[in-house]
Order: C-alpha cells, then structure tokens, then sequence
C-alpha cells in the first residue's frame, strides 16, 4: 500500500550520515510511504499525488520523527503525590525514602497490585505517552524486587504488546535492595544473578538489564557482578550512574560495554572520556533534576565538546520526574543545559535510537526507515521547546499507521 503524506510545511530530521547534532529541513515536502516505511521524501513540486492510493493532507504543518523515551519507569500501581507534598514542606526526597516512602513505597503498592490492574494502567500511560509525540519508549520494571514481582511488570509491559506504542523493556532487578534484603543484600545480589536474570533472559521478557549505583544501592562491585551475568545471559547492559554523587559509573559503563548510562549529573571528565571512547550513549535526565528541585545537570555542552551521544529522556516514574513530555526535556535541556534547538531534538530522536539499538530502524526521516512520524501545529523544530509546557503534536503515524489526530 503506498501512502502520501501531502503539503508538509517543513520536515525536520536528524540524518544518520550527517553527524550526532545535524537537523535537515527541508520545506514544501511530501513523505512517501510504501507499507510501514518510508519510501522518500521530496519537494511537493517533484511529486506526483495521483500515484497514490491513500493521501494525506499535512496542511503545512512540520514532520519530525516519532519521539523515543529511552528511560522510563511507567509500569507502577499508585501515583505519589503525597511525597511531593511533603517535600514542598521542606522534607528531602532522601528524608522520604529513609522513612520507608519513595522507590520502596512503589514497591510495596506494586506487590498488592494484580497484574490486570498493572495492564489497565499502564494502557492509559501508553496512550497518553502517543498523543505527546513518543512512538517508542524503553520500560523499565524495578519496583517488584522479587522475581514473581519482577516478572510481573514485564507481563504488563508484553500484554501490550499490539500498543502502537513500540516498547523496549528493560529488567530493573537491582533498583533497590528489597526490605526483606537488608540484612543480607548478597543473598538478595545472588538470587538477582542466578534466578531473576536467567529466568527473565530465557522468558525473553526483556532487552536490556539496568541497575541503580549509589551510595546505600548498589556499588560498582555489585554492579560488576550483575552486569556479567546480564551479559551472559544476551541482555544489552544500561545503567543508572553518578546521579546524586560522582561514584565511577560512567568508567564502570565504558570497561563493561554497556549501551547507555543513565542520569550522569556528577559525571567525572574521566567517566565521559571513557564514555566516549567506546562510544557509550550518555542518556540525561534533566526532568529528574528540576522535579526533585536539584540544580546540578549534566554538563551537556561538555560532552558535546568530547565528541559525546547524547540522549534525552523524561525519567517518567511517580517519585522524582512525573512527566511523559519530551518537549519539555527539550526545554529544559536548553535553558539548563545550554543545548540548542538541532541538539535536543537529536537527543529525542536519533541519539535515543542509538541507545536503545534501533537507529537502523527509527529515529530519522530517511528512505528505509519505519515510517514513525508526528506532525506537529509549529512553524519549525526550534518553536517545540520554545513554546513550553503545551502539547503542539496534531498527528502522529506509527509504521505509517494514523494512531492519534487532533482533528
Ligand atoms: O531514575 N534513580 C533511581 N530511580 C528513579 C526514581 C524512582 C522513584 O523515585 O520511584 C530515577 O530517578
Ligand atoms: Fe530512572
């Protein structure tokens, strides 16, 4: 079936030959699409729109690719409000956490919570994620903490499956040590390596295997051990590193091969010389900075320097960054992080691609790639994060499907 997207006002895209920050636009187009990819993209004048079974008319609007989320944590059973009240009261994120709240709340809601309820949720949260222009995310668990609670988020996460939603699902064993753990975190360690990890790795319940380093977590010993096993098992390895204190885990992603690390707001010039090197994506998180009120970032401008990837994402979890938005990372990444328009919108396209191993498949406009496309009621790329804290997609297709329109 072949397929026009009509009267595009501009398309803007990263292209995969063109460098890590490169945006292509090109004004007047037409996006021709032959089943789920994308056929070409020329000049409106150059096309001939009766060759066409199905058009559709854009009415001068922009087309970027679909955005990708490459960290979040949506499969959870209860919101949590109540802390962020609290901490308005002047009660630290950490206080809460200490007091039994934040990760090990979730965790405890989430045990009650049958996996149907879990499926109901998260549908929401999926659809949700669509009309704000996200055609794909990486989903991690991490609030069980055993393997049937475990394996429980990652149900939810397959039962949606025929979503338009394209999901990458990560395995979050090690985001906490569980309560009943504490006085014997190796045990908890061992049965995260030898039952959990092997289990979901064999059920193919998930992509990618991420832990939580940091003080009173995981250490860069525990994480050593995980990650072998991770690896063996055929899991991509993620990680969330250096996000409260500067603790070595950018170097630890670099010596283990892992495809991201994640958060990175203390990240030592040595971690992100490592990084670069073997060509590690530096996934940043800045909606987690401004929800818990912090105001170190990553320091952006100094990996753009170095050569680095970088990638964008919402953080999205009910404790420290409750938000589906792209757009507004794409705000925040320039006015805290001193990015420009053509470096955040790569960093929620094409560099997210790349850290979830997709860039051959999404994250730019370009002939052969999975027609993911959101067409959007702005002038260009640099009005989205402009413009904040208001939703501008009009459409989006998934594999050239129409799955959300304003109209
Ligand atoms: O990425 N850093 C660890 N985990 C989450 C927070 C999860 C929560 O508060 O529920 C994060 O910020
Ligand atoms: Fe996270």
């Amino acid at each position: 079936m072949r397929k026009l997207l009509k009267n595009i006002g501009k398309v803007a895209t990263p292209v995969s030959k063109k460098g890590l920050y490169h945006v292509e636009v090109i004004e007047n187009a037409g996006i021709a699409l032959k089943d789920e990819k994308i056929e070409y993209i020329d000049s409106m004048k150059d096309i001939n729109v009766s060759d066409f079974e199905d058009v559709y008319d854009c009415r001068g609007m922009l087309a970027t690719p679909g955005l990708i989320d490459c960290h979040t944590h949506p499969v959870f059973a209860a919101t949590r409000e109540d802390e962020f009240h609290l901490r308005n009261t002047g009660v630290s994120y950490a206080e809460i956490a200490a007091k039994g709240g934040g990760i090990k709340s979730s965790v405890r809601k989430l045990r009650e919570a049958p996996l149907l309820k879990l499926i109901e949720a998260l549908r929401k949260r999926f659809d949700e994620f669509i009309t704000l222009g996200t055609t794909t995310i990486e989903a991690k668990s991490g609030y069980g903490l055993s393997l049937e609670h475990e394996t429980r988020q990652l149900e939810a996460i397959k039962a949606l499956r025929g979503h338009p939603l394209e999901v990458s699902p990560t395995f979050l064993g090690a985001h906490e040590i569980p309560d009943e753990y504490r006085d014997n975190r190796d045990e908890y360690i061992r049965i995260v390596i030898e039952e959990m990890i092997p289990a979901i790795a064999k059920e193919k319940l998930a992509e990618s295997c991420d832990i939580f380093i940091e003080k009173n977590v995981y250490t860069i010993k525990d994480a050593r051990k995980i990650m072998d096993a991770a690896k063996k098992a055929g899991l991509n390895i993620r990680m969330h590193v250096d996000q409260l204190s500067a603790g070595g885990g950018a170097e630890l992603a670099a010596e283990v091969g892992a495809v991201s690390a994640e958060h990175l707001d203390y990240v030592s010039d040595k971690g992100i010389k490592r990084m670069v090197e073997k060509r590690v994506v530096f996934d940043l998180l800045p909606g987690a900075v401004f929800f818990l009120g912090h105001n170190v970032y990553p320091p952006a401008r100094k990996i753009i320097k170095k050569g680095g990837i970088i990638a964008l994402a919402t953080d999205f979890n009910p404790g420290s960054s409750m938000t589906r938005s792209l757009p507004l990372m794409m705000t925040l990444g320039c006015i805290y992080m001193g990015m420009n328009a053509d470096e955040v919108m790569c960093a929620i396209t094409l560099n997210a691609a790349k850290s979830l191993k997709r860039d051959n498949v999404i994250g730019s406009l370009e002939p052969g790639k999975q027609a993911d496309i959101v067409l959007w009621d702005a002038p260009g790329h640099e009005y989205i994060p402009y413009h904040y804290g208001e939703n501008w997609v009009n459409a989006v297709f998934k594999k050239g499907e129409l799955v959300f329109s304003k109209i």
